[in-house]
């Protein structure tokens, strides 16, 4: 029910239908209508077969899937179906889990600053597992819901990885006991501890420690009288498959720490806040190309008339960094960007350059690229386009989404494809 076609606008890949017949007949129809709306296709099997992952690799971890991620309706869905919990990041968020049936108790309010209005907010709907790391939220907290069951978030060693957050989010080791005793003096009700090790973290020690540190802070808190029963590990877990730092590589020593500073009989719950690791893998985006120049090099003087080192091509995407994309002009050393023609083609291939739509010169894909000559009205496919996409998307930008399940991955024995979404204006 959760994912009838009804509730999500599900398209079923039915009579051996493939994503690539999908894709082919979803260009055809947009040019019939003489559109060239750049599209996402997204995977659920894909979704499923991760969420099997997680339990065999991370048993112990329970997954609270961060929203903020990607929250195309039939994504949630599909995370309901699975049983997971939700991390969600303001008012907005709590809102639309609700919306779609999540049980209160299975959403914790993982930001640490949070408006006041939110927070009166998660506290009539019945939210009451939420982060803090400052004296100051705990004041906010105690006249808005006082009785929140709060998660101490510490700040971790997060120098190896891609995507950075301790700098912005988490107290300091050295601060926790007076931020503890505060606690107790506004007579509330600390529970446990979180950390978010960053994204794409690239040592996965970093991980080993964090809970070492998270252990510490058990240990001063129990001192202090509260009962503490919840671990939450974050997010971060790459949702790629090659990324130079595995899940299974990560997980081992998470399981290890696990195992040390919170062997099973202590009783902790552990949870965690994966937003990319579900998501990444199973979307890619189709935008098409809506305007071409050639730059050719005077330089060289070369006797071959189709000199693929005469000549840059620029090829400008209905695509870009104010559309949907702003992950891959911010953060490149993460995302890769490796856009693949829609329809087959051989050499010979010539540097590219790949601009968004936008008049904005930082509206830029990539400066060296290397594909074979593209012409006006051709389409480009980019893998791995599921995270901090299509939820980063501005006002300008009106992406299509189209969502397909196959029959692969049981148990949804559903074979469906969904389309969302909006075209991109500038
Ligand atoms: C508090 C928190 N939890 C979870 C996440 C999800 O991280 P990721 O998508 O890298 O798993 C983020 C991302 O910014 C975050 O800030």
């Amino acid at each position: 029910n959760i994912l009838s076609p009804e509730n999500c606008d599900i398209e079923i890949l039915d009579n051996g239908r493939t994503i690539n017949d999908f894709i082919d007949n979803k260009i055809e129809e947009l040019g019939s209508k003489d559109s060239e709306q750049p599209f996402y296709v997204a995977n659920l099997d894909d979704m499923v077969k991760k969420h099997l992952r997680w339990l065999t690799t991370l048993p112990r971890v329970k997954p609270f899937y961060a929203l903020k991620c990607n929250s195309s309706p039939a994504v949630l869905r599909t995370m309901i179906a699975l049983g997971t919990g939700f991390d969600c990041a303001s008012k907005g968020e709590i809102q639309l889990a609700l919306s779609l049936g999540v049980a209160p108790d299975k959403i914790i309010y993982a930001h640490t600053t949070k408006a006041r209005s939110h927070i009166k907010y998660a506290r009539t709907h019945g939210v009451n597992m939420m982060t803090f790391d400052s004296e100051d939220e705990l004041v906010k907290i105690s006249f808005c819901h006082p009785t929140a069951r709060l998660v101490l978030r510490i700040a971790v060693d997060d120098t190896c990885s891609v995507i950075r957050l301790s700098s912005k989010f988490g107290a300091r080791l050295g601060t926790v006991n007076k931020l503890l005793g505060r606690a107790r003096e506004l007579d509330l009700d600390v529970i446990g501890v979180s950390f978010h090790a960053g994204s794409g973290c690239t040592e996965s020690s970093a991980f080993k420690q964090a809970i070492a540190d998270a252990r510490h802070v058990f240990d001063i808190a129990n001192k202090l009288g509260f009962q503490m029963t919840l671990l939450d590990i974050g997010g971060g877990f790459t949702g790629r498959n090659d990324f130079k730092v595995t899940f299974e590589e990560v997980s081992e020593v998470i399981n290890g720490a696990l195992d040390e500073y919170f062997p099973s009989d202590s009783e902790v719950e552990i949870i965690a806040e994966p937003g990319r690791y579900y998501v990444e893998s199973s979307f890619t985006l189709a935008a098409n190309i809506i305007a071409k120049r050639v730059i050719l090099d005077d330089t060289e003087h070369s006797d071959i008339v189709e000199n693929s080192r005469d000549r840059t091509m620029m090829y400008y995407l209905n695509d870009g960094l104010y559309g949907s994309l702003s992950p891959i002009v911010d953060e490149p050393s993460y995302y890769k960007f490796e856009p693949y023609c829609h329809r087959v083609n051989i050499d010979p291939v010539y540097q590219s350059i790949i601009w968004g739509p936008t008049c904005d010169s930082t509206d830029k894909l990539t400066d060296d690229y290397w594909l074979p000559e593209l012409h006006v009205g051709d389409w480009l496919l980019i893998d791995n386009s599921g995270a901090y996409t299509v939820s980063l998307c501005t006002e300008y930008c009106e992406i299509k989404c189209c969502i397909y399940l196959t029959e692969l991955c049981q148990p949804v024995p559903l074979n469906c494809v969904v389309y969302i979404g909006k075209a991109m204006y500038y």
